[in-house]
């Protein structure tokens, strides 16, 4: 077989055989297929597209190139969940406990932000002690033990995708539905759960920007998710919003207490309710109303919370931080954003505020980049809100008051203000399944 081929055929629109793809896989991932070859196909895929069976197949093929993990020694079904990314996503440790609290065991692995996109590991990582970095040992322990457990991403998990990836980001391929879906539905199935729910982001701070493109994304993973044997489900929500207050590590921990607590901002609890009843469905705890009733349950009586608490001891950090978020970093200044004029505040454009909390230190410019846990950006007020000219509308936290000027000149293009009030969308857009 040579892979000058295999890039013509896809070149002329044809549909590739399981062992073409795999064999670019294999190439690729022990490196006898040189970038400029792995490039030109990933570019003709990304021109020609890939059918369900050809996606199905690279997804297989990925999982393959490296190690698996077997969560077979935890009993019952394990459900995982996985968004597409967003600003100020603090989902995870809010559901996670949720699930774990009605006694559906939770192995999540997570991942690190880059750019203006947080991750959760970064996020857990700001409680004082909380260790991610967890031998697969440890993590099926803990999960046998108390029932969740949230890490980084452990051994040689789906090495092709790491150099397709890195690949595909400087040579103008991201942007694919079918390599999208394989990269992430790879990961997902590489980690060992029985059922996925996606949490597929749309709008100005995600991935996909129209509707459209999101539900053929979520329908593509869907059927991977099922050509593969595990059930899967999307749920597509609105990233042309922040979802919650918070954007920030600390910050974003502090916020996902107080949800748990129930005092949390209406639009993070409905998304999270939505996603965790998902969840509960696919281990079979009923039907989706049933399932969001007990899921809300678990915020009422505290059960959550308690969850929450006992994952921060079983990963070694301070648990006092529930009870006490003062315990959390914090940063040393702050200031504030304010209203240039009177007015609705339509929109704030979630992929600019993930920005401007960047430059205050809460994200990462390039992979070296260190995080600084405490900075970030708070909302005083949300879109579809009332403002006067001068009246703060958000609180920005970092270390250094010398980075607020380039962060509140990013807010400056964040922030549309009108005189119209902006109309009521929903957070959910879709279920597909
Ligand atoms: N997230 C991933 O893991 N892979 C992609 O290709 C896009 C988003």
């Amino acid at each position: 077989m040579r892979m000058v081929d295999i890039i013509i055929k896809k070149k002329e629109g044809l549909k590739l055989s399981r062992e073409e793809i795999e064999f670019f896989v294999r190439g690729v991932t022990d490196g006898s297929i040189p970038d400029y070859q792995a490039s030109s196909l990933l570019m003709a895929i990304c021109l020609k597209g890939m059918d369900d069976e050809e996606t199905l197949n690279l997804t297989l093929a990925m999982v393959a190139s490296g190690d698996t993990i077997d969560l077979s020694e935890i009993p019952k079904i394990k459900v995982d969940k996985h968004s597409t990314g967003g600003v100020g996503d603090k989902t995870t440790m809010i559901l996670g406990p949720m699930v774990a609290a009605l006694g559906v065991p939770v192995a999540k692995m997570s991942g690190r932000g880059l750019g203006h996109t947080g991750g959760t590991i970064d996020k857990l990582e700001s409680i004082p002690g909380v260790n991610t970095q967890l031998s697969q040992e440890e993590f099926i322990k803990i999960v046998q033990d108390i029932g969740l457990a949230v890490a980084g991403q452990t051994g040689n998990l789906v090495p092709a995708d790491k150099k397709l990836y890195a690949l595909r980001d400087v040579t103008g391929t991201v942007e694919s539905i079918p390599l999208i879906s394989a990269s992430i539905m790879s990961k997902k199935l590489a980690s060992g759960s029985d059922a996925i729910v996606l949490d597929v982001k749309v709008g100005s701070g995600a991935f996909m920007k129209t509707t459209e493109d999101a539900q053929k994304l979520a329908k593509a993973m869907v059927e991977i998710g099922s050509g593969a044997k595990r059930k899967t489900v999307a749920v597509i929500t609105d990233m042309d919003r922040p979802l919650g207050k918070a954007v920030g590590n600390a910050l974003e921990v502090k916020e996902a207490i107080e949800v748990l607590s129930g005092n949390g901002s209406d639009d993070i609890t409905e998304v999270c309710i939505t996603l965790a009843a998902k969840m509960l469905e696919l281990a079979g705890m009923g039907d989706f109303n049933k399932c969001a009733r007990l899921a809300e349950g678990t915020i009422k009586d505290g059960s959550a919370l308690e969850k929450f608490k006992q994952m921060i001891k079983a990963q070694n950090g301070n648990e006092e931080v529930v009870d006490n978020p003062e315990l959390l970093p914090s940063a040393k200044y702050t200031t504030e954003y304010r209203a240039a004029s009177d007015g609705y505040i339509f929109s704030i454009i979630s992929d600019r505020l993930g920005v401007a909390s960047m430059l205050l230190g809460a994200g990462r410019a390039t992979k070296e980049s260190v995080i600084d846990p405490g900075a970030g950006i708070t909302l005083l007020k949300k879109p579809g809100e009332m403002v006067k000219a001068g009246e703060p509308i958000m609180m920005l936290h970092a270390n250094s008051e010398s980075l607020f000027k380039d962060s509140l000149d990013e807010l400056e293009k964040a922030v549309v203000i009108s005189r119209e009030k902006p109309p009521q969308t929903p957070l959910i857009i879709d279920i597909i399944q």
